[in-house]
């Protein structure tokens, strides 16, 4: 059992320090948002992540888990200090490390016994090392503190099992007693697979970045062979579930859609692709997963053009799905928001559906209408587009929505509605990679 603090209350500080205490570590969380620290401190989440309620109540209840935004005090007490501050892109898709270097000044300023500190957060290769220098000025590394690279796997909306059941833990360090020390406070994840890993720092810090690059990569990819099954007649349900039945591509991230979203795939490979081009050696095929991400957001909004025979004028589109993925009420960089925009931008109307992000949504659209029923969100509109994989759109009631709605067009960007279903009720409809019955 360790005394832990962890700075930044995020979507990944706010699980891993939940899922530290509930590993047995008293863990104080740490944020400069005073509102938030205050709603923590009453039992508020303030993120939505199945499974995270249950686990917060029972650990704060034993004292496990704390919340405050004294940060100096916090690391004083603390024998590991694990940073997992947000590092944002810049303009140039750099990350702006701006948030994590005010925390590791605060870290040097409050060395007041060894302890190690263990970066989090998805930062650039190299940034472990320029941490150390940074604590060298004024600490000695191995008397002071040791340096850990600890990266996160953690998808939103399963961050919480992801957690407590990880593919893999990953230690980057140069320092073996800083290695057993945060193995142990991992130890109970360990299966008979071997699944915590020693590397060294860049490795660590590598494996973040070619990991989420990897899957973004996977999703372009079968996107960029979906757009093709279109104009040649293959089925791109068949293609992904057949290629996946090879071990070596495996089914997963094999699903079409509106383009990725997210907090962290965008960021993610505009990093390693400024990374590379620093190094003059630039990769292309993360590039070309950039450029075809940005495009599929904008060939959903051509095909709903489609759908109209170009004109959207004065027509009202339910938008179903807000959220970037199922399972989260997370908005960042979500394909909808193209969609909304180019809607609105070929003046038309949207109605707006989301199981719980439409609070999300409605902060960056204002001047949209939101609904708390998918039924009332399709009442009267000339055509409807689903755009997150929600459970619940996979089951629409289309018979009804065919009563309630004013023309008949539907676009389908996740192939999750009955296409059967869809020609059976007359709507004329699109969705991605295949061909209409
Ligand atoms: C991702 C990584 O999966 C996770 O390991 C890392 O720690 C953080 O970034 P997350 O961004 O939460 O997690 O979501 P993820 O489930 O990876 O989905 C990202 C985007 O890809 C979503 O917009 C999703 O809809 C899309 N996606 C995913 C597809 O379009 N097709 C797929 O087959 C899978």
């Amino acid at each position: 059992m360790k005394n832990i603090a962890i700075i930044g209350t995020g979507y990944v500080g706010l699980v891993t320090g939940t899922g530290l205490s509930e590993l047995g570590n008293n863990v104080i969380c740490v944020d400069k948002d005073n509102k938030k620290i205050e709603k923590l401190n009453h039992g508020e989440i303030p993120i939505y992540e199945p499974g995270l309620a249950e686990l917060f109540k029972k650990n704060y209840a034993k004292g496990k888990l704390s919340f405050t935004t004294e940060i100096q005090n916090s690391i004083q007490k603390s024998e590991i200090v694990i940073i997992a501050v947000g590092t944002p892109e810049k303009e140039d898709g750099s990350s702006n490390l701006e948030f994590l270097n005010l925390v590791v000044e605060a870290i040097s300023n409050n060395l007041n016994s060894y302890k190690i500190i263990c970066t989090k957060s998805t930062v650039p290769v190299g940034t472990g090392k320029e941490i150390i220098k940074k604590l060298s000025k004024k600490h000695v590394e191995g008397e002071m503190f040791d340096y850990v690279s600890n990266p996160e796997f953690l998808r939103e909306g399963s961050a919480v099992s992801d957690f407590l059941y990880p593919d893999r833990v990953v230690i980057g360090t140069n320092n073996n007693i800083a290695f057993k020390i945060i193995y142990d406070i991992y130890s109970s994840l360990e299966n008979s697979n071997g699944i915590i890993i020693k590397t060294s720092i860049e490795t660590s810090e590598m494996i973040k970045y070619a990991s989420n690059s990897f899957l973004a990569l996977k999703i372009s990819y079968i996107n960029e062979v979906a757009n093709l099954c279109e104009l040649t007649g293959a089925d791109i349900v068949d293609v992904s579930k057949v290629i996946g039945m090879d071990h070596r591509i495996s089914s997963q991230f094999l699903n079409p859609g509106p383009g990725y979203g997210g907090s962290c795939f965008p960021k993610d490979l505009k990093c390693i692709s400024y990374l590379s081009k620093s190094f003059n050696t630039p990769m292309y095929t993360i590039e070309g997963a950039i450029k075809r991400n940005n495009h599929q957001k904008k060939r959903m909004v051509r095909k709903l053009l489609n759908l109209f025979d170009g004109n959207l004028n004065g027509c009202k589109i339910a938008v179903l799905g807000l959220a970037f993925k199922s399972n989260t009420d997370d908005v960042r960089e979500s394909s909808s928001i193209d969609m909304i925009n180019g809607i609105l931008e070929e003046g038309g109307i949207v109605n707006a559906y989301d199981p719980i992000a439409n609070d999300s949504m409605s902060h960056i659209f204002r001047n949209i209408n939101y609904f708390n029923n998918i039924y009332e969100a399709v009442n009267a509109v000339d055509g409807l587009v689903v755009m997150t994989e929600w459970d619940e759109f996979k089951s629409l009631d289309l018979k009804k929505i065919k009563n309630i709605m004013k023309d008949n067009k539907i676009l389908d960007t996740r192939n999750i509605v009955n296409m059967e279903h869809l020609s059976e009720y007359g709507f004329k409809y699109d969705n991605i990679g295949r061909m209409k019955l």
